[in-house]
Parts: C-alpha cells; structure tokens; sequence
C-alpha cells in the first residue's frame, strides 16, 4: 500500500472514520549534512541536503480546540492537550516536540486549530538525521494547514528551532530544522547561518550517490557535551574580541585562519582546538560546495575527510565507531570522501560515492563494522529530497 494510503488507514484505526473531516497528510524530511559541522551556531556555513527517510503526519481539525497525538512507535499512546490553553512540557518525551511547535506558534501570535494527528517516522531516533527537526517542523505544516495559515518557510524553521531549546532543551542551531523546511529535491544546499542566503548545489544521481551509514551507537545533544562545545566557541570569541579590538569580531565566523595561528600558545588549548575547527570548517564548506558545483568531486571529497578529522581531533565529537566508518569506507574504490555527520557522539556516517561504487561500499561495511564492534550498521544511498510538504 502506498505510504499516504497506510497512514490514513492506521489513522482511521486510531481515531475513527472519516465523517469528520477531511485528513491532511503531511511529510517531512530528515536531513544529512555533507560537510560544515558544528558551524551553525558560529555564524557560519552548512551543506545539508534533505533525505528519503521521513516523518509522515495524518492529521484532521477538531472543533474544540483539543489536540489529540498518536504515534505509530508507541501504540496505545494518545497524548492531550489544548491549544486553548497554556501548553507545558511534560510526559511522555516524544510529544514535546508537537507541544513545544504548537505553543511557539501560538506564542508567535497564529491562533491555532486543534486536531487529531497520528505520526510516523522512518528515521532512526537518535541517529543524527534529525528526527527531531522533521517532527518539529511537520508539526509545524500540520498546525498551519488546519489553521489555514500561511507562513514563510524561514520563519517556520526559527519557530521549530525555538521549540527545540525550550520543549526538548536542546541548544541546536538552525540547520536541522532549516533544511527541513526548504530543502531543494535534487540539491544540497550551502547556507549562510548569520545572512540566511542560500546557494543550491546540483547532487546528479548519475554522477554521485550519497551513502548514509549508521553506527547504530546513539548520540544524546541533551548529554551536555554540544552545550559544552557551544560555550567554549563563545569563550573563543570573547579572546579574539580583545586581541582585535575594534575588527568587529562577533562570531567565530569573523576570525581569520591568521588570527587562529597567531592565536596558538595564548589562548586555552581546548578552547583553541575548539576554534580552529570552526574557522578552518567554514572554509572547508565554502570550498567543498564550490568543488562539488564544478564536478570536482575528488577537491570535495577530500575535504569531507578532513573534516572528519579535525571534527574528531580538535572538536573532539566523533567516537571510535565513527572514525572506524569513515577510514574503512575511504578504502573502498570509488567513495570520494566520508565523514561523521551531525552534531556526533554516535548516528551516522555520510558518504559521496561513484554510482557503481554504492553496492561495494555497503557490503565493506557491512563486513568489517560488525566484526571489529559486533554491530550491523545500518546503510543506505539516498537521493536528495524536497523540504516538508503537504502531501494530500
Ligand atoms: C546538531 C544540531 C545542529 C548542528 C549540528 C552540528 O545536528 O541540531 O544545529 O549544530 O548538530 O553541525
């Protein structure tokens, strides 16, 4: 049965038949990064392309303002609120995202429908393809279709972002939840974090698949670590702000590759590693998305496994599985280049590889992964999708 159809059916069975009210569907992406990690929330560059794994929503307006969750990951589950009322975190944890889209559109002043709406997703939870961003922001769709109203797609991913830090207390950027929202089918796109441009970079099937391979270990950004990174960044900048006084510094994205160098020995050692990575990371992004633009697919491939190092040794993000993918796939012939992707400790791998290559590349991994750490890592090629959109 095709996907559309299914939801609706298991909607159905949630929530009664279809007397009262047309049910809208809606989808919403997942995304992987190509390179620009941890680059977000500096002012910098990203490269995030959106995925074929999906969150699919089913949902139908209620006329008394109730909202009435269902997922297809915890059967039995029905979560209530109000949007006629103040809505607070609370249990269970997976709702948050829906609650914390619902009150933040409220809080941006939309009036709000209430509605049944029962979600799927097809992403791996904790796998580092931003589950998270593609409830949020398909929650977001949801609300304003019922709502019948209509809202720029980069406001609708600052309002989901917003969710994120205050529902699920995570202090991500805004990549996950802007590629979400406007990602181009068949593109990558390059995105300025500080001026919101954004730069669509042609990924040709024929020439270049992108592998995705999950190490299965699952990464936690409420764990403190990604909060932890976040303050050293800024205590990066305020040293540069006083060693430069004046060069309108405002973000690690202002400091030179010269300021860096010059920097080493004075400033704090991790803090230092920490800005390095960011500056030589924002140059990387730029130069890869210029590479891949011009089909020099080896310049960004390369650049993809420097990333992964300087993630791994100055940003200090990756864990042994990670880098044991990235090293094993670099051997493959015809991988391009790979590295960790998302914000690390755990989830996945991304891969740019030759068409013929896709099918060796997996069954490497799929060889030597479980036999050093005796998991089956999960890999798949994926195209690059279009943002969330309503479907039906
Ligand atoms: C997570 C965050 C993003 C970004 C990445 C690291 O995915 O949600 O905002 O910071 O980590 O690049």
């Amino acid at each position: 049965m095709h996907a559309t159809q299914a939801i609706k059916a298991e909607f159905e069975k949630v929530f009664g038949d279809g007397k009262k009210g047309r049910v809208h569907v809606i989808r919403a992406p997942g995304r992987v990064n190509l390179i620009g990690e941890h680059t977000d929330y500096n002012d910098g560059l990203v490269f995030p392309m959106a995925i074929e794994p999906q969150v699919i929503i089913a949902c139908r307006a209620r006329a008394d303002g109730r909202v009435r969750l269902a997922s297809t990951a915890f059967p039995g589950q029905v979560v209530e609120f109000s949007v006629e009322q103040t809505i607070e975190r609370g249990e269970p944890a997976w709702a948050n995202y829906f609650r914390g889209v619902a009150a933040e559109l409220e809080g941006a002043g939309i009036p709000l429908t209430g509605m049944d709406a029962l979600i799927e997703n097809t992403l791996p939870v904790g796998g580092g393809l931003s589950s998270s961003a593609a409830i949020e922001v398909g929650t977001g769709l949801a609300f304003l279709t019922l709502s019948g109203v209509e809202m720029d797609r980069d406001r609708l991913a600052l309002i989901c972002q917003k969710a994120e830090h205050e529902y699920a207390l995570v202090p991500c950027g805004i990549m996950d939840q802007m590629i979400v929202a406007t990602g181009k089918a068949g593109h990558a796109t390059q995105y300025d974090c500080r001026s919101g441009a954004k730069q669509f970079v042609k990924i040709d099937p024929n020439d270049l698949r992108v592998v995705i391979v999950n190490s299965m270990v699952r990464h936690e950004l409420t764990g403190g670590e990604y909060a932890e990174r976040r303050r050293q960044c800024e205590a990066g900048v305020a040293f540069f702000q006083q060693q430069h006084p004046g060069a309108g510094i405002r973000a690690l994205r202002d400091v030179t590759l010269k300021q860096i160098h010059e920097a080493e020995g004075k400033l704090d050692p991790v803090v230092f590693r920490r800005c390095r990575h960011v500056v030589s990371e924002n140059h990387r992004t730029a130069e890869a998305a210029t590479a891949l633009a011009q089909g020099k697919y080896e310049r960004a491939g390369q650049l993809m496994v420097e990333s992964h190092r300087s993630l791994r040794d100055d940003y200090e993000v990756s864990v042994a599985e990670l880098d044991f993918l990235s090293d094993e796939a670099m051997k493959v012939r015809g991988v391009y280049g790979a590295r960790m992707t998302g914000g690390g400790f755990g989830g996945c791998i991304v891969a740019l590889v030759q068409p013929r290559a896709v099918d060796a590349l997996k069954a490497h991994l799929e060889k030597v992964y479980p036999a050093k750490f005796g998991i089956k890592p999960m890999a798949f090629a994926t195209t690059a999708t279009a943002g969330a959109s309503v479907v039906e």
